[in-house]
């Protein structure tokens, strides 16, 4: 498994962030889809990604491509891989899949004959079969299957990469972790100035920010990822992996991180949440309409991710605050760059202010934009400016 093959899944529409992340750890890209990005490596690549990543969802090592009709050739196939080099017999194992085959009508049982085929080869070559089941915290076998080409992967992420552990109380409508890690690489922060979150819910923008700041790796977060249960385990390599990242954490960063909601439960769910990252000192947190935010007014960035009308908030109150939010950032925010998350176009245009950036990302299945707004200090010469802003009519 030297120069295998690696797709990192991801969540549609994150894939440049990934691309770069992956770029980032000296590794090629060599093929991408809207929700993947493919490299190439062995079992220690796959284990760097899995620590490093903050877009990627899971890291599936490839196993064997080969084309199959149907679930009969499917499962000989299957049953060809030597199954025992990989999966230890006294060990579980779960089978996931993407299938699009005219032959399969439920993918359920395309899993099934997956896992019939994996469990029958140890029976047979060991005398012994890993037990199995939906629990996604052990061995995952992913198996690709698409018109009559198959791809099976080992997943060495096991739970998705998305799972970092922090979020031990979620609040209403949370955003996911490696989206609000992708939606802050968007804007281009990295660090070095102040990043204020308003409304901030859960505290996921701002537990990410953290992270960023302080350098962690998010797998430092998690103590179990599916590459640990395969035959050949390299504990040490790990190991080594880990102390490197610790020594990449630089404690205490000069920028304020500062998050504040409404909500006096969100905030303290919040606060554990940034507990539990390792990052509560690095944030400073407040209960306060989003309009009070604290502004050290040293310029950076400003993050609001409103709620948009799909799955709460009533829409005609949610237009007073988008309206409000435009008053926010050309009255409090001058100096900053501002930028909204939401999945509602007719919401954003009651901000009044013409966005420099329209980004896109997918929440679950909803379009979003990430808008970006320049909040000029003075008035510029140039454009149609008001107040140090460009307006919009509402
Ligand atoms: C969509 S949620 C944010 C989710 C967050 N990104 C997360 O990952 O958990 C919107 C948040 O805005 C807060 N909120 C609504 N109106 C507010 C206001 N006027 N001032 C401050 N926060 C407000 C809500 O309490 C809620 O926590």
């Amino acid at each position: 498994m030297k120069n295998n093959s690696i797709v990192v899944t991801c969540a549609k529409g994150i894939t440049p962030y990934l691309k770069q992340e992956i770029e980032s750890l000296g590794l090629p890209v060599v093929a991408e889809t809207t929700a993947s990005v493919m490299t190439r490596g062995d079992m220690d690549v796959a284990m760097r990604l899995n620590l490093f990543l903050r877009t990627g969802h899971r890291v599936l090592l490839m196993l064997k491509e080969f084309t199959a009709q149907n679930a009969d050739e499917l499962y000989r196939e299957l049953f060809d891989i030597r199954w025992e080099e990989y999966i230890p017999e006294d060990s579980y194992l779960c089978v996931t899949s993407s299938v699009d085959n005219r032959t399969i009508n439920d993918s359920r049982y395309a899993n099934l004959k997956c896992k019939d085929a994996v469990v029958d080869r140890m029976l047979h070559v060991c005398g012994r079969r890993p037990d199995s089941g939906p629990d996604r915290d052990r061995c995952v076998v992913y198996l690709y299957w698409k018109d009559s080409v198959c791809i099976v992967y080992l997943d060495t992420s096991g739970e998705p990469l998305s799972k970092r552990g922090y979020r031990k109380l979620p609040v209403k409508a949370p955003m996911q972790e490696t989206l609000a890690a992708a939606v802050i690489m968007a804007t281009g922060w990295q660090g070095g100035t102040d990043f204020v979150n308003p409304m901030c819910g859960s505290g996921t923008l701002a537990i990410e920010a953290a992270l960023m700041a302080v350098g962690k790796a998010p797998g430092l977060l998690r103590t179990n990822f599916g590459f640990m249960h395969y035959r050949g385990y390299r504990a040490a390599n790990w190991e080594a992996m880990r102390l490197e990242a610790e020594k990449m954490v630089r404690a205490n960063p000069e920028v304020s991180i500062i998050a504040s909601d409404i909500d006096p439960d969100a905030v303290d769910a919040a606060g554990k949440n940034a507990l539990a990252a390792g990052v509560r000192e690095d944030i400073l947190f407040d209960v306060c309409d989003f309009a009070e935010t604290d502004l050290p007014g040293r310029g950076g960035i400003v993050l609001l991710n409103p709620e948009y009308g799909e799955r709460l908030g009533n829409e005609e109150t949610l237009q007073h605050t988008y309206g409000a939010i435009g008053d926010f950032f050309k009255q409090r925010c001058k100096g900053y760059t501002g930028y909204i998350f939401t999945g509602n176009t007719a919401l954003a245009k009651k901000v009044g202010l013409r966005p420099k950036r329209r980004i896109p990302f997918f929440n679950a299945d909803i379009e979003c934009r990430l808008l970006e707004y320049e909040l000029y200090e003075g008035t510029r010469k140039a454009g149609k400016c008001e107040s140090g802003t460009n307006t919009e009519s509402r």
